[in-house]
This record gives structure tokens, sequence and C-alpha cells, in this order.
């Protein structure tokens, strides 16, 4: 018998060991703890060493995802990873990562929503589950985000981390619900938060790599503003669209970018901030990877109980963004 949504049946996540904490990275850049610190709410990242890749990373929150879905490998019919630093532009990481964890020869493909990317795989996870073609999705966001970080930029260079969570979707079993998803974009600025080197447009060069255009570049005044706007937005279009206000919703998830992003969002919703769940200290920005590292460590918090409503919400360079409605 078929379910009307999808249940997430597990998750998992995995940071790499090496801690470099706003003391450290400061001793490399002209920045200091305490810039770091109030302006973003960041006290430490994780960094992957040269030897991970981003499949690295996935593997071990995709094995522990599994684990505590307690299914099969074999089950699993599909596979998207969201990720801005995959191991390569071709083949895709999830077909690296397939191999890596032995899974059937089931369709898999990365998703590019930048930090809403793992917010968007579920929304198209969903949609995959509920045509009925497929059974059990495995969904990761994972990024090696310091290996496209220009460590000559303090603008940005403090602001991201390394990591990867995953989820375990069916249309069966106990777990929390998903009852709804709203994601958007809007193309029409997009150097806003770009890489501008190394695809057609500009193909790798000794120019290109000389005016250090395979990093990433923002404008962080502009992202800010318009993080808080469109998260806004996709929580409260989510919860009407779901007959809720809110003042309904429980728990908060957000995208793990700056602490004062996290407060503005709080305030103009009129959700109380301790509703909001908040890791970035320890992580900083890990991209796709922020929301289900911190739906990991909440789970193992133990903050959802039974009944709960919990809003997902993400913002990432496109602009896009994302969000997730979920019933504990
Ligand atoms: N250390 C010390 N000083 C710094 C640093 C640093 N790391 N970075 C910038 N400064 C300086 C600037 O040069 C500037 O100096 P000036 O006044 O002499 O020119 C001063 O600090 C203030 O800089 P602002 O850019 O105005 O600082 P702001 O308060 O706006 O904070 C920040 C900057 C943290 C980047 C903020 O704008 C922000 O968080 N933006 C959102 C970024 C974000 O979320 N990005 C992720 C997007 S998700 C994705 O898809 C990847």
């Amino acid at each position: 018998m078929g379910f009307e949504k999808s249940v997430l049946l597990g998750v998992g996540s995995y940071v790499p060991d090496k801690i470099l904490d706003n003391n450290e990275l400061s001793q490399n850049v002209a920045t200091s703890d305490e810039w770091i610190r109030t302006r973003t709410g960041i006290k430490e990242r994780r960094i992957a060493s040269s030897c991970q890749s981003t499949s690295d990373l996935a593997y071990f929150a995709a094995q522990k995802a599994i684990k505590s879905a307690n299914v099969e490998p074999e089950e699993i019919d599909l596979v998207i990873v969201a990720t801005i630093t995959p191991d390569m532009a071709f083949p895709s990481t999830a077909c690296l990562l397939q191999h890596k964890l032995g899974l059937g020869k089931v369709a898999c493909f990365d998703l590019e929503a930048a930090c809403s990317g793992f917010l968007y795989s579920l929304d198209v996870a969903d949609g995959m589950l509920s045509s009925g073609r497929y059974k059990c999705a495995l969904v990761i966001g994972a990024e090696k985000m310091s290996s496209i970080l220009d460590w000559e930029d303090r603008t940005t260079c403090v602001l991201f981390g390394d990591g990867a969570g995953a989820a375990i979707l069916k249309r069966e079993g106990d777990g929390p619900q998903l009852l709804g998803f709203r994601s958007g974009a809007d193309g029409s600025n997009p150097s806003l938060l770009h890489q501008p080197a190394g695809g057609s447009k500009q193909p790798a060069s000794l120019n290109t790599i000389k005016n250090r255009e395979h990093f990433l570049k923002m404008n962080g005044k502009e992202i800010f503003k318009s993080a808080v706007r469109v998260m806004e937005r996709a929580t409260r279009e989510l919860l009407e669209a779901n007959g809720f206000g809110t003042t309904d919703v429980d728990h908060v998830i957000p995208h793990q970018a700056n602490v004062r992003i996290v407060e503005s969002l709080a305030q103009r919703l009129e959700i109380p901030i301790d509703k909001f769940f908040c890791n970035l200290d320890r992580h900083g920005n890990t991209s796709a990877a922020s929301i289900p590292i911190a739906l990991d460590e909440a789970v193992s918090k133990q903050i959802f109980k039974k009944g709960d409503l919990a809003v997902m919400v993400a913002f990432g360079a496109g602009l896009t963004w994302s969000s997730t409605l979920v019933r504990y």
C-alpha cells in the first residue's frame, strides 16, 4: 500500500577531523577571532585532508544514514548528490559514490543549487518517489569548500568549511514525513556569488589562474540582504501552502551561513530564536552539506518530539532558495 508522503527514514553526517579555528586562520590571513565571531558567529570549521575528495566525505555520511535508516544498500535505487565542489566536472560525484558504496546499477546524478542543494534534492527525490518508479532514495549534501576558497581573500575564506550529510527516503515506514516543499531561483545577478572560471564560459587558462578566477567570489553585503528576504518568503509560502502559520512551527533548521542572518530571519518571521537550530559556530558554512549536518546533529540531540513541525530553509548562489516542511 502506498504512502501519501515521503518518509525520512534515517540521517547521517560526517566532518573531517582537522579543526581550523579562527586563531589558527588569522595566522595566515589578515583577520581575527574577534572579527569573525562578532560578524558571523563562526569559531571554527573542519577542513578535509588533501587526499579526501567530496565523494569521500559523502561516503561516510551515506554509510551512517543507511545504518540509521536500517535499509539494505541493495534497496537504494536513486542517488542524488547536491554539491558545488564535485570530485570533477564529470562523471558525477553520485556515480563515483555509487561505486564506493557498492550500490546496484541504479540512477545517480548530481544536483547543483549551491547551499540550497540538499533541500532542492529532497524536493526532486520526493517527486521521483511519488511517481512510483523509485522506491528508496539516498540524498546527500557534500562539499569540500576548502578546494575552491581563495585563502588570500579574508572576505570569503573565513566563512566556509567542509563536510557531508545524508538522508534515506522512502514512501513507507516509520519516521518523520515530508509534508511539502518550496523551491525557487532568481538568476538575474549571477556574479553576486560565483566561481567565474573553469566552465565553458571561461575555460582554465594561465590567465584565469593568474587572476584567481577559479576561486569563489562573493558580494557579502548583497547576499546577506537577499538571504534574509528569500528565506522569509520561502518559509511563509511553504507554511501557507500547507495550511500552517509561523506560530505552528516547533523547530527551524536554517542554512548555517551567518548567525546574524539567522537572527534577522527569526525577527522577520516572529519565531523565537530558541526554535532555530544552529551549529555554524563549529562548522561555518558547509554549503549544500549545511542543512543535513545540522539535521543529523539535531536528531542526535533528540530535539524533535513526535508531532513536532519543523521547517528547513536555505538560500544559495544562483540565487536559489528552498524550504521543506517536516512532521515528526
Ligand atoms: N577580517 C577582518 N576584517 C574583514 C574581514 C575579515 N575576515 N572581512 C572583511 N573585513 C573588513 C572589510 O574589508 C571592511 O573593512 P573596511 O570597512 O575598511 O572596508 C569591514 O571588515 C566590513 O566589511 P563588510 O563586508 O561591511 O562586513 P559585513 O558586516 O557585511 O560582514 C560578511 C561581511 C560576514 C561576509 C556578511 O556580509 C555576510 O555574512 N554575508 C552573507 C554571506 C553568505 O551567507 N554567503 C554564503 C552564501 S551561500 C552559498 O551558496 C555558498
